[in-house]
């Protein structure tokens, strides 16, 4: 079976968009319930400012608990200060954030396309010096919520400059969940085909139903790295429009009938969806979880 990786980023994407804000330990308790469902690959938290993003306050605690725990952690850096408070709390695992758009990157981290780009730049040297590993992320790579589409040669550009400065791996991020399946397909084909698909991962976000298409779309373009988010939570407070991930459950379902390897207990993981509506309450269900839950008393999963 071919192997496709899945990372579970509602620890981060999740909560930073809720309004109830989860302590360090809860946020643990999350963590370590994706962990028992076979996540190996989960985004914890973010170095951000806690001003900005009042929920992702104290992410250097969740960090440092971490510290001798199997897995890779990773943490949303939106600035070189991120970086610097990041890999103090003992973070191995990073994912800079910049945008596509100059309006986006203004909005979401303050900064110019040039500056975003020199920032992105400048900790990929630090990170590769501290044997850091650092994926980036292209928010708004198919449609921003201000300037609107977005040019697939700019993404291919964008990418380029970010790999040749050292990004283990580029995610395209859907942040409003605009794309189409085709759209998709199309920038998916063009990255995998220029860079391999190693470097290349899928952010969806479920805004207009279209994230499992989306995500099919580019497994069939030779993507096999994903970001999804438990209970299908997740947004950007700073991009309008902006709802949650693909739900890591419906993403491991597809996964798992298309004959691919994820490692991941889709009962674990229905485990971690209730500790998760437990914790939040008002949050959702993913659109596989009546179908699951039903399995579950079957026994058939
Ligand atoms: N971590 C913690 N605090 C930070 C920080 C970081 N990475 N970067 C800046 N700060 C603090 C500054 O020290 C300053 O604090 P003070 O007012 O107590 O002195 C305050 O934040 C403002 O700093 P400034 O440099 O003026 O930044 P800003 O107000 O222009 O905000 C960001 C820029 C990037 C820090 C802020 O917009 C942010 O954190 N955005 C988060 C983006 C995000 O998470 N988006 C969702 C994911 S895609
Ligand atoms: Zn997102």
């Amino acid at each position: 079976m071919e192997k496709v990786w899945v990372r579970d980023v509602g620890p981060r994407d999740g909560l930073q968009n809720q309004k109830q804000v989860l302590d360090p330990e809860q946020r643990l308790q999350l963590i370590q319930a994706l962990r028992s469902a076979g996540l190996t690959q989960i985004e914890v938290g973010a170095f951000v400012s806690p001003r900005a993003v009042p929920a992702m306050a104290g992410s250097d605690r969740v960090v440092s608990a971490l510290a001798n725990t199997a897995g890779e952690f990773s943490v949303l850096i939106p600035n070189e200060k991120g970086y610097d408070l990041a890999t103090a709390a003992g973070a191995r695992h990073i994912a800079i954030v910049v945008a596509s758009s100059e309006t986006m990157n203004q909005k979401n981290i303050g900064m110019s396309n040039e500056q975003a780009f020199r920032f992105a730049k400048t900790v990929l040297t630090r990170a590769s010096h501290d044997g850091v590993h650092a994926s980036c992320y292209i928010a708004t790579a198919w449609e921003c919520p201000f300037e609107g589409s977005i040019n697939e040669d700019i993404i291919l550009q964008q990418a380029e400059v970010l790999i040749a400065a050292g990004a283990k791996e580029i995610v395209l991020a859907d942040t409003i969940g605009a794309a189409t399946p085709q759209q998709s397909a199309t920038l998916t084909n063009r990255l995998c085909r220029e860079f391999g698909s190693a470097l290349i991962a899928c952010h969806f976000h479920d805004t207009r139903g279209m994230g499992i298409a989306n995500a099919y779309a580019a497994l069939e373009s030779g993507v096999r790295r994903f970001d999804a988010s438990i209970a299908g939570l997740g947004g950007c407070p700073f991009a309008p429009g902006a709802s949650g991930n693909i739900a890591t459950e419906d993403l491991v379902l597809m996964l798992n009938q298309q004959g691919y390897d994820t490692g991941i207990s889709l009962a674990d993981l229905a485990t971690a969806a209730r500790l998760t509506r437990q914790l939040l309450p008002g949050v959702g269900v993913a659109k596989s979880t009546q179908w699951i839950e039903r399995q579950i008393e079957k026994g058939a999963l």
